[in-house]
């Protein structure tokens, strides 16, 4: 995924996956840099933000912070007022943006999320419930960088469980946010968890056979032949399929509504 030699953008929430995934990678001596990203969601964003930050001061190691609201017009939940779409699509989507930005705004050759073992596997039912196989080649615990302007994205903790996540963290005392985003109430991502939690139940090693037989032997059945056309953004210069990318769509969609 990385090597000790390179800069590791390591993106935190302020939860329990990513706070433990900056603590080990920090005691395994990689050269790190938190990145939190600042959705504006009220209470929710001031305490995972100010997790961070004393994670940050008491482990003596950077911490960027990019306020969504800034870089788009609108925190998230104006966001999603103006698209009347659910919070968690322009949420996610400017998530994804911001993180490759800033990596190489800051030079950083790759960025670590803390996606875990349940999220990996919910995120593969929804896209097999769905059938969108656009998606499925790119569920992976390391993207490469398929264009210059895109930095490589892991995910170190894939293969532990949530449970496992918040054992470490709970034993290495490490002061992060128990409470989930507001907006996560009823979202699908949720429902697919406790489908595949209830699978584990009945049959244990249930997510890790459907994640990780999938990653073995399914993948590459829908890595497509021909590529999609990458090019840059007329407006900010990232990387789109289009002539201007979905956030500079989504910024200027704010900037008519508000
Ligand atoms: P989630 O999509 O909330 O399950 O989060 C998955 C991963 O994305 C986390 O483990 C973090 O690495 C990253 N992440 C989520 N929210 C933020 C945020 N506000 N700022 C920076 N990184 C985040
Ligand atoms: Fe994005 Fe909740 S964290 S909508
Ligand atoms: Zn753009």
């Amino acid at each position: 995924m990385f090597t000790r030699e390179e800069l590791v953008l390591v993106a935190v929430s302020g939860g329990k996956d990513s706070l433990a995934l900056w603590e080990v990678l920090i005691e395994e001596g990689y050269r790190t840099t938190g990145l939190y990203l600042d959705l504006g969601i009220f209470d929710y964003s001031i305490e995972s933000k100010a997790r961070c930050e004393r994670f940050a001061a008491a482990h003596g190691v950077p911490l960027i912070i990019t306020a969504v609201a800034d870089e788009i017009g609108a925190p998230v939940p104006i966001i999603k007022n103006v698209t009347r779409r659910p919070p968690c699509s322009g949420c996610g989507l400017s998530k994804r943006y911001l993180m490759n930005r800033v990596a190489l705004e800051h030079g950083f050759p790759v960025v670590a999320t803390g996606h875990n073992l349940d999220d990996e596997a919910a995120t593969l039912f929804g896209s097999v419930m769905h059938w969108q196989t656009d998606a499925l080649p790119r569920q992976s615990p390391a993207l490469a960088a398929t264009h210059p302007k895109l930095v490589r994205r892991v995910k170190p903790l894939y293969r532990l469980s949530e449970r496992e996540t918040a054992a470490y963290a709970f034993l290495r005392r490490i002061d992060y946010i128990v409470e989930e985003c507001p907006f996560a109430a009823g979202a699908t991502s949720i429902a697919h968890k406790e489908i595949l939690s209830r699978m584990e139940e009945a049959s244990p090693g249930a997510k890790h056979n459907f994640l990780f037989g999938f990653l073995d032997r399914a993948r590459a059945a829908f890595e497509r032949v021909e590529t999609v056309a990458l090019q840059e953004c007329a407006r900010c210069g990232q990387v789109t399929t289009g002539t201007v990318c979905a956030f500079c769509k989504l910024a200027d969609q704010v900037k008519r509504a508000t």
